[in-house]
This record gives structure tokens, sequence and C-alpha cells, in this order.
């Protein structure tokens, strides 16, 4: 049975819930897609299912979550046997986690990963200021690490993609006229407790959320489509106000967020841009 890819990792702000608003938003063509903050990926299997990926380029900032991408596009069986002996166990977590990840071949360091998040305390990825994980632990009834279907399934929608360790800049580099990036930023927080932007030592603040701008300001100039994912706050919604930019509202249930309490619908932006015609020739 041929399975369909899904992200093999959990991560904030993953765009699953997202992905059916997202694709409203889509150029009815393209020819490159891009997307610079990768994360697990929701929204590129998606179109990867949906057969609008012909080509792309796929990077990230962080060097653990890249290393696993290239190893299961590279070498799927030898990360699915270094996790098919791992078993679920906290003195074997912890083992694993001391582990220093560049001590390991890259299959190794993939299965260190899928492993660390999918029995790790709530999905989450952080560092101490070392760079070192540090997430504890967490309790599962039966956590599904060893997923060999979706594994070679992933591994196959890699085949022939570009995966590098970049940041977003790096797109500036790499998109053509008629190539779509799609951009979901770690998110402009909506509160001074709200921790979404701690997926890497330095985080991603206002400075950066408006070199952004100017990133999708330049690519809108050469004919390249965007999309972009933000919060709903007063800063993003000044960045993107007026042409070229279009704003429009959609719905999304944060799952991953320390205060339970604060779990539920909440409304976030898709911004899209306006390209002249005669930019896309
Ligand atoms: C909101 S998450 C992306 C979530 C993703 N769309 C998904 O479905 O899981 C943001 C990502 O941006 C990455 N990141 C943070 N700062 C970055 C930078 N300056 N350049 C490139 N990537 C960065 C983080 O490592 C994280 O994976």
């Amino acid at each position: 049975m041929v399975a369909y890819p899904r992200p093999f990792i959990k991560w904030a702000g993953g765009k699953s819930q997202l992905a059916a608003d997202l694709l409203c938003h889509l150029p009815s063509a393209f020819n490159r897609y891009h997307e610079p903050f990768i994360g697990s990926g929701a929204f590129f299997f998606q179109l990867y299912r949906d057969g609008k990926i012909h080509n792309a380029r796929l990077s990230d900032f962080n060097t653990e979550l890249i290393d696993t991408y290239c190893a299961i596009r590279d070498d799927p069986g030898e990360v699915i046997r270094e996790l098919a002996g791992y078993p679920y166990d906290q003195a074997f977590y912890y083992d694993l986690r001391a582990r220093d990840p560049q001590s390991l071949s890259l299959p190794e360091r993939a299965a260190r990963m899928i492993y660390l998040n999918k029995t790790g305390y709530n999905g989450l990825y952080r560092v101490n200021s070392l760079g070192q994980f540090n997430v504890p632990f967490g309790r599962y009834k039966n956590p599904k690490y060893m997923d060999e279907a979706n594994i070679h399934a992933v591994s196959l929608a890699l085949q022939r993609v570009d995966i590098s360790h970049a940041p977003f800049e790096s797109v500036i580099d790499h998109a053509q006229p008629g190539d779509l990036v799609y951009f979901d930023p770690p998110y402009s927080p909506v509160s001074a407790t709200a921790n979404f932007t701690s997926y890497q030592a330095g985080g991603f603040g206002p400075e950066d959320q408006r070199r952004l701008r100017d990133c999708c300001l330049e690519l809108t100039g050469r004919g390249v489509h965007i999309i972009l994912s933000n919060s709903n706050t007063a800063l993003v919604r000044k960045l993107y106000s007026g042409a070229p930019f279009a704003t429009s509202e959609a719905y999304a249930n944060r799952a991953i967020n320390s205060n339970a309490g604060r779990r539920g619908k909440i409304v976030e932006l898709i911004i899209t841009n306006d390209i002249p015609r005669r930019n896309l020739d």
C-alpha cells in the first residue's frame, strides 16, 4: 500500500489546520515552490499530495531539523533500522538526549530527532543557551515514533528536492519570476507571555519581521508569488497594509501552548501579493 506523506514530527505552529485556507490563496499556476521556514512541512506535504509540487527548495535555520530531512530523503532505510531498535523508555530517552548530534551519523541524528520529538514532553523543541535539546521525557500510551510507511512516503516526496540549512533571506538568491514562496515565520507574539518564538536561541523579533516584509517586497518586484501566514497583531497588519499586499483572516486551533487554558480557536492572518503582469514574464 502506498502511504501519503505527512509531517514526520510535531512542530509548534504546524500548518495542518490552516492548509484549507492557504490552498484558497494558491496562484493558478507557479513554477518552483520555496518554503524557507519549513518546520514540519505540513503545507508542503499537502501540496505534494495534491500533485501541485514539481520542483521545490525547502530550508530552515534549525540544523537538526534539516539534517533529519536530508537523512530521510537520502537514506530512509537506515533511519528506520535505527528507530526500530529504540525502546520507549525514560532512561533510554535521557541517554539519547545527552548524545551530541554532531558525533552521530546523519541517519542516527534523524532517528534521535524523531524519537525525542515523539516521546518528549508535548512535542516541544527547546534548546538551552548551549544549543542542547532540553525537553523532559513525555508520558504517552503508545508513541508512534516508528512509522515506516510514512518515512518511505516522505523520502519519495523529497527526492529531487533541494533541502538547505539557511536563513530565510536565502530565498532571494533562488526564487525566480513565476515561482511561489510560502513563508510561515515564527509568529509575531500576540502577548508578552506568548512563547511561539522559541524554536531557536535568539528568537524572531520585530526587526526580523521587518526584514521578512522587505524580502517579500523584493520578491514581489521580481514577479514571485508569495503567501505568508502570521499572527493577528498590530505589527503584522501594519507591515503588510496596502498594495502590493492583501491580508485575509483564517481561524486556527493552536495545539501547542504551554498554557492549556489558552488553547482554542484564534484568528491568524494570511498575506498574499499582487504581482504586476509584466513582472511575471
Ligand atoms: C512557524 S515554524 C514553521 C512551521 C511549519 N510551517 C510547519 O508546518 O510546521 C517557523 C520555523 O522557522 C524556523 N526559523 C526561525 N528563524 C529562522 C530564520 N531566521 N531563518 C530561517 N528559518 C528560521 C524555525 O526553526 C521553525 O522551524
